[in-house]
């Protein structure tokens, strides 16, 4: 068995997983949304310190498995440096405690895996990433052949959801609460200009569509919200469908994922699926409950790396805000 933490943002999460059978034998996640909700997003410290509380209580909770422990996993890169690093001290801690390997884990990598938590992995694949801090498209063709196809040039999908609920004073996270509020508004209200549609680059780009969305709100009352959010939530989805389509005609797509918390997004989904109908394609998507962030795609990832012997040295074990992919 394999124990796995997550605490890169604002989710404290152990897991317990299976390394034979794959399965997940346990996991429990404390978020932290409604501390940072008041302040309309994550803020660091104050998401340190309740990680600090949390990962204590949840690994009292693993005790039964202490013994049967073969490895502890962390996510050790991309995050935040201050929430990472109580991690990744706890896991140095637990390794040294049982005397067991430690294996440091890409939380975006994380995110592939949450496609198969309780199952057989299957490559290869192309995967949409939507998730608070990053919008990418990746090749997978096994753990260690990944190669990003396609990336945000600044502000990430989820995280213009964040902006935009801010806004309007909706609270955090931002992605279910416009989600909620586009379902009641006219799509076709507002005619936001669809991030780089002229251009031939295969990026995205939301800071535009963020300002866009800010000046509207500036000139609008209370009311027009739901069409505001509406017609945001239409226009970030078409860029991506545009984009998609552009690269799809370099590389059809066989087998198609989304992954990360804003993969929830049941617009997009509905969009994704009108999208991919002429290819054909077979449409992978994690369970509702594994989207966001969890320590279970962690320890996911972690049995494959368990298998390949894929494991840090305590001391040469760092984190990095920053991901490699
Ligand atoms: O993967 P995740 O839990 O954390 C990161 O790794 O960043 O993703 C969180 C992000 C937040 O920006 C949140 O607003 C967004 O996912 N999100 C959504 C939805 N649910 C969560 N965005 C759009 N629609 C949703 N239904
Ligand atoms: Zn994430």
């Amino acid at each position: 068995m394999i124990l796995s933490i997550e605490s890169s943002c604002d989710d404290s999460a152990i897991a317990i997983t299976d390394i034979k059978t794959k399965k997940l034998l346990f996991h429990k996640k404390i978020s932290q949304e409604l501390e940072h909700s008041v302040y309309g997003g994550v803020v660091p410290e104050l998401a340190a310190r309740l990680h600090a509380e949390a990962l204590p209580k949840i690994l009292e909770q693993c005790e039964p498995y202490f013994k049967e422990l073969k490895a502890v996993a962390v996510t050790s890169t991309p995050g935040l440096a201050v929430t990472l690093v109580e991690g990744v001290t706890m896991a140095k801690a637990v390794a040294v405690a049982l005397g067991i390997p430690i294996i440091g884990v890409n939380h975006l990598v994380g995110h592939i895996y949450s496609l198969f938590i309780d199952k057989e992995t299957q490559f290869p694949i192309t995967v949409l990433l939507v998730s608070g801090g990053h919008t990418q498209v990746m090749e997978v063709k096994s753990l260690q052949d990944i190669e990003t196809v396609a990336k945000s040039m600044d502000d990430s999908f989820g995280e213009s959801f964040d902006k935009v609920a801010k806004m309007m004073g909706l609270g955090y996270p931002g992605g279910p609460l416009i989600q909620e509020l586009a379902k009641t508004g006219d799509r076709k209200k507002y005619n936001f200009t669809i991030p780089l549609s002229q251009s031939p680059l295969i990026s995205f780009s939301y800071s535009g569509l963020k300002n866009a969305v800010r000046l509207a709100v500036e000139k609008s009352n209370e009311d027009d919200y739901k069409d505001i959010a509406a017609s945001f939530e239409h226009i970030a989805t078409k860029h991506l469908i545009q984009k998609l389509k552009k690269y799809f005609k370099i590389k059809q797509p066989k087998t198609f994922a989304i992954v990360g918390g804003a993969s929830a997004n049941l617009y997009l989904r509905s969009q994704i699926e009108e999208l991919l109908k002429p290819f054909d394609a077979q449409l992978l998507l994690s369970e509702l409950k594994y989207c966001s962030d969890n320590a279970a795609m962690i320890g996911r990832v972690a049995v494959e790396m368990y298998e390949k012997e894929i494991f840090s040295s305590l001391d040469e074990l760092a984190i990095s805000p920053k991901s490699k992919l």
